[in-house]
Parts: structure tokens; sequence; C-alpha cells
């Protein structure tokens, strides 16, 4: 595990952007597994300015994205479909029909789990995921339970991630209570893994995560058995790390 700890946020995106372009740089047919929420935008709107500056094209990428609400159709302002299309496709060359997001409108959603189960499989592995960190340990939407699941599958989003969540919809809208979710067996048989954290409030889920035992009360801490994991924090996430 390499921990890396920015003083900017500027400087945080563009090192995690780096990261990411050097892998399509090298491999222009790269599998990138994409992440949402607050975290990643700055990061997004770094590749799409190393994009328009002619530094990388996106245009044989395949992506998967960890997650989507269940409910919310691909348009809804809150649909990770529409936060992918705002924040990144939209403004770079990826083929649409090579982005991949699970249905959160499927009728049946077991069936789209293992529809989207076998299109990663069929991509092959994932070369680099993108991951945030919720307060509760989570990733993807793995929240903590006694035993997790390894393939994408439906998930009830805890109360905790609800709340925090409430802050991207529009007041009197409901969270969703339900996502898709890739599962953290598909997250950790990625190539690389790149986890991104931001701020004073996931200091302690960092330190347990990075550095707490190995449990599935803290999704996030089966992190650590990756051979290939990279942190990337700003000073006040990495605030109570060793
Ligand atoms: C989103 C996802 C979630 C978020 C996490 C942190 O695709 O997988 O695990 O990464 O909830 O969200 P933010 O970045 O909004 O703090």
């Amino acid at each position: 595990m390499n921990i890396i700890t920015f003083d900017s946020e500027a400087k945080l995106n563009e090192a995690a952007a780096r990261i990411i372009t050097g892998i399509v740089q090298t491999n222009p047919s790269a599998v990138l597994g994409l992440a949402t929420g607050g975290t990643p935008v700055g990061i997004y709107k770094q590749l799409v300015h190393d994009y328009n500056e002619g530094l990388v094209s996106f245009k044989k990428v395949t992506t998967f994205n960890l997650d989507e609400y269940v409910g919310l159709a691909p348009d809804h302002h809150q649909s990770y479909s529409y936060y992918m299309r705002e924040n990144l496709f939209n403004h770079v060359d990826v083929d649409a029909s090579r982005t991949n997001i699970p249905s959160g409108l499927a009728s049946d959603l077991v069936e789209e789990c293992s529809r989207y189960d076998q299109l990663i499989q069929a991509a092959g592995r994932i070369d680099i995921q993108l991951l945030g960190l919720g307060h509760n340990g989570h990733i993807g939407f793995n929240e903590p339970e006694e035993e997790l699941s390894s393939g994408t599958h439906v998930v009830e989003l805890a109360e905790e991630t609800k709340q925090a969540n409430a802050r991207f919809f529009s007041e009197g809208e409901q969270v969703p209570s339900q996502a898709i979710t890739m599962g953290v067996g598909t997250i950790l048989k990625a190539k690389t893994l790149l986890l991104v954290v931001k701020g004073k409030d996931k200091a302690e889920i960092v330190k347990r995560a990075l550095t707490g035992p190995i449990t599935t009360d803290v999704p996030a801490s089966l992190l650590q058995t990756h051979p290939q994991l990279t942190v990337l924090v700003d000073q006040a996430a990495g605030s109570l790390l060793p």
C-alpha cells in the first residue's frame, strides 16, 4: 500500500488524474472502474482538462461504474448515469456504448446484477478502480455487514449513507433506499486500486480502514489485502494516520 498525502486539493486531483491518464496512455483500451460522489468531481475535471490539452484520449477505453441508485432513471439529475455524463463522459471522446453503469430501473434487479457481472467478466480485468470512502467504511455501496457479497448485488443503503448523500438531492426529495453495487470481490480483482479520500470528517475512518483490523464492519479495510493499492489523501483525511 502506498499512501500519499497532499497539501492541496488541486495537487491531489492532479495526481489522481495523472495515475489514470498514465494507464490510458500506456494502454488506450484500458478498462476503467469509476466512482461517483463528491470526491472524484475534481479528478474528472482534471481528466477533462488533460483531454482538452491533448494529453489523453478515452476513445478506446471501457468503463464500469461502481454503483447506481435503484429507482432512478438515467436522466434523473441524481442518478449516477447523469453524474457521469455531466462530469466526464459528455466532455471527452469516450464511446458511450463502452460506458457501463448498472440500471437502477431494471424490472429484474437480480438479473441486472448478473448481466453487469457478465459484462465485467467479458471485458477482462478492470485495470484501475477509482474508489471513494464512505464515513462508515463503505466502498462502492458495500455497507458494513456480517458478510459481504463478492459480485454485483442490491444493497439497502445505511441511514448514515442516505444522510450523507442527501446533500446532493433537492429539498424534499428522498434519497433512494437501495442501490446496485459492484461487490467487494469484483473490486478486489481490479489490477490496481486508487482510493481517494478528502476531509477531516473522514480522518477516523481512513485510520480504521488502512491501519485497523481487516473486518467486514469496515468494508474498506479489505483493501489492505490488495497488492496494488494507492491511497491519495489530503492532510485532513490523513491526519490520524501514523
Ligand atoms: C460512489 C461510491 C461511494 C462514495 C462514497 C464517498 O460511486 O461508490 O462509495 O465513494 O460514498 O462519497 P463522497 O465522495 O461523496 O464522500
